[in-house]
C-alpha cells in the first residue's frame, strides 16, 4: 500500500528512484540487499514488512525475521553505503492503554506479536546508528490494495447494515499523505523517530460511518464492542500518536476527514471510469 503511494509521488515529482521487491529483493537475505543498496544511493525508503497482524501471533518467528532481523540487515547495508534509511513503524509498539497521545519517546511496550517484531526493527536501526528516520504510523488506507476504507465501502454497498467497533480510538493515515509528509521530512533534514498520521482522532466506528455515508447512505452503521469480533491479536484501545514534533517541522497534518474525502473521491472517480 505505502510502496505504491511512494512510487506515484516520486513519479509526479520527477524524482529519480529505483524499486526493489520480492523475489529479487528479500529483506531477510543480506546478499540480495547488497545488490540494491550500493554506494551513491542517497535514501533508502523501506516500505516492506510482514504486516499480517493476526498471522504474526502464530508466525512470530517469521514476523521477527522480516520486521526485525531483516531491518537489521538493511540498516547494515545503509551504514556501509552511507545512505539515509527511512523506515516505517507502528502504533502497536505501545501498550494501547494510554489516555493521551503517545509521545515519540514514550515507553516501548508492544501490545501484540506484530508490535514486538516492529519494535525489534526499531531497535536494530538505532543499534546500527546509521542515518535514519523512523516514522511510526497507524491505520493506513489508500485507494488501492486491501484496507479498511475499501472493505467498508464494498460492504456498505452489499449490506443494509454494518457493525463496527467503537472502543478502539486512533488516527487513520492516508498512505498518500504519509508518503508526501515523509518526503517533506526528508527534505527538511529530519532524523530520528517521528510520528506521521492524519490529524484528528476517531474510533473505527466514526471512520466507517463517513466511508459508508459516501459509498451508500442507505447502509446503517452501528457501534459495537471489540468483544463481538474476537481476533487472535490484541488491538490497542487507544493508539493516538503524538504529532507535535512532526508538525513543528512540516506544519499541521490535514484532518482524517480531509484525507479520507480525497481518497473516497479517487475511488468514486475510478469506479465511474470502470462503468
Ligand atoms: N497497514 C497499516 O495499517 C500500517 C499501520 C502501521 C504501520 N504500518 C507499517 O507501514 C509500512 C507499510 O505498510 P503497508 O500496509 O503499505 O504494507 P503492505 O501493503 O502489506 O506491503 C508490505 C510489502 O512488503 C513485502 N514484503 C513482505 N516480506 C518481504 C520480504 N521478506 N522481503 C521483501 N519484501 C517483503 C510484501 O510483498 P508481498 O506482497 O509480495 O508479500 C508487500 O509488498 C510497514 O512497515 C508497516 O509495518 C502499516
Amino acid at each position: 500500500m505505502l510502496g505504491t503511494a511512494w512510487r506515484k509521488l516520486l513519479e509526479a515529482k520527477d524524482i529519480p528512484y529505483r524499486t526493489a521487491a520480492l523475489p529479487e529483493f528479500d529483506i531477510t537475505d543480506p546478499n540480495a540487499i547488497k545488490k540494491f543498496v550500493t554506494p551513491g544511493i542517497g535514501v533508502v525508503i523501506n516500505c516492506c514488512a510482514y504486516t499480517n497482524v493476526d498471522g504474526a501471533e502464530e508466525s512470530e518467528d517469521m514476523a521477527t525475521l522480516v520486521n526485525g532481523t531483516g531491518v537489521g540487515y538493511l540498516s547494515e547495508a545503509c551504514c556501509q553505503a552511507q545512505a539515509l534509511l527511512v523506515h516505517y513503524s507502528t502504533d502497536y509498539v505501545f501498550n494501547g492503554n494510554a489516555s493521551e497521545p503517545y509521545k515519540v519517546d514514550g515507553p516501548i511496550e508492544p501490545c501484540n506479536a506484530y508490535g514486538r517484531s516492529k519494535a525489534e526493527g526499531e531497535r536494530e536501526i538505532r543499534d546500527h546508528d546509521c542515518q535514519y528516520l523512523i516514522l511510526r504510523t497507524s491505520w493506513l488506507y489508500a485507494p488501492w490494495a486491501n484496507n479498511f476504507v475499501l472493505t467498508i465501502a464494498k460492504l456498505a454497498k452489499e449490506k443494509e447494515s454494518l457493525q463496527v467497533v467503537d472502543d478502539q480510538r486512533g488516527r487513520p493515515t492516508s498512505a498518500e499523505h504519509l508518503a508526501a509528509a515523509s518526503l517533506k521530512l526528508i527534505e527538511e533534514g529530519a532524523r530520528g523517530t517521528l510520528h506521521v498520521t492524519d490529524g484528528g482522532e476517531c474510533t473505527w466506528y466514526d471512520f466507517a460511518k463517513v466511508i459508508a455515508e459516501h459509498a451508500n447512505p442507505a447502509c446503517k452503521v452501528e457501534p459495537c464492542g471489540s468483544e463481538q469480533y474476537p481476533r487472535p491479536a490484541v488491538r490497542p484501545a487507544y493508539s493516538v500518536l503524538d504529532l507535535g514534533p512532526t508538525e513543528a517541522i512540516i506544519g499541521e497534518m490535514p484532518s482524517w476527514q480531509t484525507n479520507l474525502n480525497n481518497v473516497l473521491n479517487q475511488i468514486g472517480h475510478k469506479e465511474a471510469q470502470e462503468v
